[in-house]
């Protein structure tokens, strides 16, 4: 079972702005990224629910790529800036696109769509405006599906999702139900097309389908986007038939002949052979023309038929068009212009705490409620203590809120009102509103957190799925699942509890069986029994990941030894805690976060219950009888540990350390620039280890 092992080991890269990330969290930061694109990306493309706005997802966009700017070099494969939608899921036939079908970057302002046509300008070598004018075209950016069309011979053969970018879903007999589909081209085509477009539901068809819905009992769909794709990809065409989608076409893939020289003329093209094509688009000549197009458009946005979401400006000139080509998954000729979010003005009535699962504690604002573009609103995000008070935003205060998407909204600011006396400025808690701990915010940290870990009910059910989780106590049968349904049913609230729960307590609830119960409480029973690391680890606390769990059990040794010296630790400046932060790598930061844990009686208590219940392993090395006896010579410098701090390590795992290479020698260990005891460790045929290798050993790797 695959299960959840959190390893707070260090900050939180999430966190972080791009600038402050080091090399090692961007490279995680990247990582994280990556997934979570792919799945947002998934669930955008295929699914019918998205998880995110539109908004938050060109955030982590903007993010990912404002990180790759910093780190080029850790550009990963499968970097969500080379990706677009994603992969199709099955059910239906996959389709290779001829021409990828690409994405597009965004801009939300005048100076950075100017940026944008600079760009251009400069990668044709085109000197300044007045030498050279760039023709844009403008056309409302659909809020649909775009999908592809291929004519052979001037007759409609197929049509597919847009999929990762190369490989689709052949949706086609779905699009045949399309009224706006032409079966066959009008006039002159070229001997083979593709041709690219939105698919989309008018408003009015959505609210319609919706209600249809609702009467049948059915579930709704959250905006007409996500109905379009669910009627696009549905795997019987005659229900697909009875939503009636809409198409407008606005661009164009292989063509086995030029269609014209323009993309103006193309369009006019499109129009000639039948298809319908946006009639807002306009030829504009300049970023003035465009800054004042985006904000006709936007006036008129909220009562054209359909979703827009912002203007794209395509470079007319098909031929600067070919020269300008592609970046990543984005053309250099092209660029989509977003609208800001829709924005309104309602009163703060309170402000409430909200505990995470990993303790953060996040501010809501509850709002007297209020329509923003059609949706009702009620509460918005505070994001944190500082966002309160650098808004200094008060209950009873008027604020302006923004929405965008189906997003949670945000409060953008305070509307000042005149003769109106203000209430108190908000003072954020400093206890924990679900358990009554100390709330705390680390040095350097935004998010205010709860200490009471072990004992917090907004955190217990993380904490115990990753107490039970396999690198710590490892108790197989007791999965995410259970956890929450025992949680949920009063019988584990702590995790001492765990090992006092009783084969009774299971019978008859659903889905155990007496087999079930005996191999769970077998795991259970088999827990008992844990070695020192991997109690430190199940613990759960901030920054204590495996290997600094590791580090404490070595240092310490055994369970009495370490509970005593956290305890004393939690004073500061006391000899325990000064000799807690110098244990190499483990430092101060570590130390405050286990000083902060012990420092709370609830987690004493509920420690001290737990350990009572088990049998805590001291920490023996594992690997000593490997180096028990051995004579192990360092030469080189080593880039990752000094020297003494290698020598103890070889010694604490029980070898001997010496200077020079001899007949007696078991093992070298060359850093950089070893030199003649590394020949000399060659002429003996001694064992040799480089500081990774030696890392391993150690057992420090990471
Ligand atoms: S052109 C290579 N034109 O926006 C350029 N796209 O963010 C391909 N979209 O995948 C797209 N209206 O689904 C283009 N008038 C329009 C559009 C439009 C909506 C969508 C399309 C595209 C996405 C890119």
């Amino acid at each position: 079972m695959a299960r959840k092992a959190a390893t707070p080991d260090a900050r939180d890269p999430a966190s972080i702005g791009p600038d402050e990330l080091n090399e090692t969290e961007a490279a995680a930061e990247l990582a994280r990224l990556a997934a979570l694109l792919a799945r947002l990306g998934r669930a955008y493309h295929g699914g019918d629910a998205p998880e995110v706005d539109d908004a938050e997802y060109d955030a982590l966009v903007r993010r990912n790529e404002a990180i790759e700017r910093r780190f080029p070099d850790l550009v990963r494969a499968d970097t969500p800036s080379a990706r677009v939608g994603a992969a199709p899921e099955g059910g239906f036939a996959k389709h290779a696109h001829l021409v990828p079908m690409l994405s597009l970057d965004n801009v939300f302002d005048r100076a950075e769509f100017e940026a944008f046509a600079a760009r251009a300008r400069r990668f044709l070598g085109l000197k300044d405006e007045a030498d050279t004018r760039l023709r844009f075209v403008a056309e409302p950016k659909i809020d649909g599906l775009s999908i592809s069309l291929t004519y052979q011979d001037g007759r409609f053969i197929g049509g597919a999702t847009r999929g990762d970018g190369t490989t689709g879903e052949d949706v086609t007999e779905n699009l045949r139900t399309l009224r706006g589909l032409p079966e066959r081209l009008s006039g002159d085509a070229p001997g083979l097309i593709e041709i690219r477009g939105e698919v989309f539901l008018r408003k009015a068809d959505f609210l319609a389908l919706n209600q249809h819905q609702a009467e049948a009992g059915q579930r709704l769909f959250a905006n007409p986007r996500n109905a379009a794709a669910g009627a696009l990809r549905q795997l019987d065409a005659s229900v697909t038939a009875a939503r009636p989608l809409s198409l407008f076409a606005y661009a164009q893939g292989r063509s086995s002949e030029p269609v014209a020289d323009t993309h103006s003329d193309y369009l006019d093209r499109l129009r000639g052979w039948g298809f319908s094509v946006n009639p807002l688009s306009q030829v504009l000549e300049s970023a003035e023309a465009a800054e004042r197009f985006q904000a006709d458009l936007a006036l008129q946005r909220s009562s054209l038929e359909y979703d827009i979401d912002g203007v794209v400006y395509k470079i007319d000139d098909l031929g600067l068009q070919e020269r300008l080509g592609f970046v990543g998954r984005a053309p250099r000729w092209a660029v989509a212009w977003k609208f800001p979010a829709e924005q309104a003005i309602t009163r703060l009535e309170e402000i409430r705490i909200q505990v995470g699962r990993t303790g953060a504690l996040t501010p809501v604002a509850v709002l007297e409620p209020v329509n923003v573009g059609g949706v009702l609103v009620t509460r918005a995000t505070l994001h944190n203590a500082d966002e309160i008070a650098r808004k200094d935003v008060r209950p009873g205060d008027r604020v302006q809120l923004q929405r965008a998407g189906d997003v949670i909204p945000q409060i953008l600011g305070r509307v000042p009102e005149e003769g109106v006396e203000r209430g108190e400025p908000y003072v954020f808690p400093d206890h924990c509103p679900a358990c009554g701990s100390k709330a705390v915010r680390a040095e350097g940290e935004v998010v205010v957190r709860c200490t009471g870990g072990l004992v917090c009910p907004a955190q217990t059910v993380e904490r115990l799925i990753h107490l039970v989780s396999r690198p710590a106590f490892d108790i197989d049968g007791l999965g995410d699942k259970s956890i929450q349904e025992f949680h949920e049913a009063g019988l584990i609230r702590t995790p001492a509890d765990i090992f006092r729960l009783r084969p009774e307590d299971l019978e008859g609830r659903e889905g155990w069986k007496e087999t079930s119960i005996n191999r769970l409480m077998r795991a259970i029973e088999a827990a008992r029994t844990i070695p020192l690391a991997r109690f430190i680890f199940g613990l759960g606390i901030r920054r204590i990941g495996e290997t600094n769990a590791r580090l404490l059990a070595r240092h310490y040794g055994s369970y009495a030894a370490w509970r005593e010296q956290m305890q004393a630790a939690t004073t500061v400046g006391s000899d325990e805690r000064l000799a807690l932060g110098s244990i190499s790598r483990v430092g101060t930061a570590i130390a405050d976060e286990l000083a902060t844990f012990f420092a709370e009686a609830h987690n004493r208590a509920a420690l001290d219950e737990l350990a009572g219940l088990l049998t805590i392993e001291d920490e023996v090395a594992p690997e000593s009888a490997a180096l028990a006896g051995k004579t192990i010579v360092f030469t080189g410098t080593l880039t990752t540990m000094t020297r003494p701090e290698a020598k103890a390590m070889a010694e604490r795992l029980g070898a001997k350390v010496t200077d020079s290479v001899s007949q007696k020698t078991d093992l070298v260990v060359l850093g950089t620039d070893a030199g003649s005891k590394a020949k000399k460790a060659a002429a003996l045929g001694i064992a040799t280890l480089d500081e990774a290798g030696w890392r391993e050993l150690a057992g420090v790797a990471e």
